[in-house]
């Protein structure tokens, strides 16, 4: 397992510590290392471990939930005694983050589509009010979780795809983090390699006990990549967008 480009071949030095890493196949698949058990599964946990650092009890909102990085949230808020709500696009994406990633609501912004609408489905889903949310959208989503959020909650900054595409991200409940004391924090995972060794045991055990079976959706060959890297931007994908490429 390697970062390389957008390129079906590429020289890298064997003995670079990092360049390339062996994985074990005999109980993970090997491409959900590009996924649940690789950078997007950690970002998950340290989005959620070190930065919304939940107590028992906690209520915890993802966007984007049933994503590369949102798959594994539920599974790894779950073991940590939080309740685990996601907000994700359709009705299918919804019934999946119930059915197989162990949400215990999932709400559908293309149905609650203002954030009037999303405040209400969160009150309802969140009725003890929001400690913790993990963002990876951006936009009016935040602006209704923001009304959500109890004193002393925090958000993990993860992703703002929704501003992706150029589009200005403006807030319209800041003063919110100060009237509820909040932390806001961003992260990029690649800067905290120290916690991988523990995420990535969890993740692996999850997913090698069959506990996770996180969904993907494949595009076939290098000129598929634009329109498969496309498609992130428009929720086409369906779990972690992967390029297959021989
Ligand atoms: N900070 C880090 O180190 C780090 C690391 C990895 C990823 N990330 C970020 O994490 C986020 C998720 O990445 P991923 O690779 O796991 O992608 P992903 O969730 O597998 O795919 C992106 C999803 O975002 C949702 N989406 C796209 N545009 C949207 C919009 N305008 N409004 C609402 N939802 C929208 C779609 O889901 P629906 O169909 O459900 O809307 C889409 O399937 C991204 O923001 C990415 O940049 C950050």
């Amino acid at each position: 397992m390697g970062m390389g480009g957008w390129q079906e071949y590429s020289v890298v030095d064997g003995n670079a510590v990092g360049a390339l890493r062996k994985v074990d196949t005999t109980h993970v698949p090997l491409s959900h290392y590009l996924g649940t058990v690789g950078m997007p599964g950690v970002a998950a946990w340290y989005g959620l471990v070190k930065i919304i650092a939940p107590k028992a009890g906690d209520t915890v909102v993802i966007g984007a939930a049933t994503g590369a990085v949102g798959s594994a949230f539920a599974a790894l808020a779950k073991a940590r005694g939080c309740r685990a709500v996601g907000i994700a696009g359709g009705t299918e994406k919804c019934r999946y983050a119930l059915e197989e990633l162990g949400f215990d609501a999932c709400i559908d912004y293309k149905e609650h589509s203002d954030v009037q609408a999303m405040s209400k489905a969160l009150k309802e889903a969140c009725p003890n009010g929001i400690d913790g949310y993990f963002e990876n959208v951006g936009g009016w989503i935040m602006d209704a979780v923001m009304l959500r959020m109890n004193a002393f909650s925090r958000v993990a900054l993860c992703g703002m795809i929704a501003g992706y595409d150029g589009a200005p991200l403006p807030m319209a409940n800041l003063a919110l983090m100060l009237i509820n004391r909040m932390k806001i924090e961003g992260f990029i995972v690649s800067e905290h390699m120290e916690v991988w060794p523990d995420a990535l045991k969890e993740l692996g055990t999850l997913v090698g006990t069959g506990k996770l079976r996180p969904r993907e959706t494949m595009a076939q060959g290098i000129a598929a990549a634009p329109e498969a890297f496309w498609g992130l931007l428009k929720g086409k994908n369906f779990g972690k967008q992967l390029v297959k490429l021989i």
